[in-house]
């Protein structure tokens, strides 16, 4: 079966990015990463795609005069390797229409919170400041809204009295590592169908 090519694109430490390559590694998934792009120069994924011999890219967008023209830096470079799916990894930007109009309905994000509760900036503190007792994370595809597009996967995990947004964080982090690679692989399978708003996951025995 051939591999569905994966582009990640990420602003930071990368590690959704490092669990999605782990998991190809492991062939656990169908799919392999064949790039990865920041707009970061010191995005330390970039380093992570690099000791994986997996080419990486910095965009930097003040050499281009405007978001479309920077957008299409980053669109000509998937398409050079010939990308099928797109992962937003802690990609801090708002994608825009050139990106989307180039991968519709090809480009999925990891959100920290239990969409729609908390999209946006600091999640995981609006889930606290909240008081819920319960957040997790999503994976989305994305469409032109900030973390509203249709949901793939999502997983729980308790809130406790004495969290900080850093143990929050990090016990949905977890969480993250996990489902973020399931959804690839299920896009990678085919299994994926977007019924209006609604994501449906088709074959297998597995519930999600
Ligand atoms: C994650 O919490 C993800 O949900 C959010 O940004 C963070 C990125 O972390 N979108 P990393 O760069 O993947 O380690």
């Amino acid at each position: 079966m051939a591999l569905l090519k994966v582009g990640v694109l990420a602003s930071g430490r990368g590690s959704n990015l490092q669990s999605i390559i782990d998991s190809c590694q492991r062939g656990e998934i169908n799919a392999e990463v064949k790039v990865v792009i920041s707009d970061s120069r010191d995005a330390y994924a970039l380093r992570r795609a690099e000791k994986y011999g997996i080419d990486a890219y910095f965009v930097n967008v003040k050499e281009y005069p405007d978001k479309a023209a920077y957008e299409a830096r980053i669109v000509e470079i998937l398409k050079q390797y010939q990308v099928e799916l797109v992962c937003l990894a802690g990609y801090m930007r708002l994608v825009g229409s050139t990106v989307l109009k180039a991968f519709p309905w090809r480009i999925m994000n990891i959100h920290p919170s239990l969409l729609p509760a908390f999209p946006g900036l600091h999640a995981q503190r609006q889930a606290l400041d909240h008081g819920v007792k319960i957040s997790g994370c999503t994976v989305h595809f994305v469409d032109e809204g900030m973390d509203t597009g249709p949901i793939i996967l999502q997983a729980a995990v308790p809130v406790y009295d004495d969290d900080t947004e850093e143990s929050l964080a990090e016990r949905i982090l977890e969480q993250e590592h996990k489902i973020y690679p399931q959804a690839v692989g299920l896009f990678a399978d085919g299994r994926l169908q977007l019924v209006g708003k609604k994501v449906i996951i088709n074959g297998g025995k597995k519930n999600y």
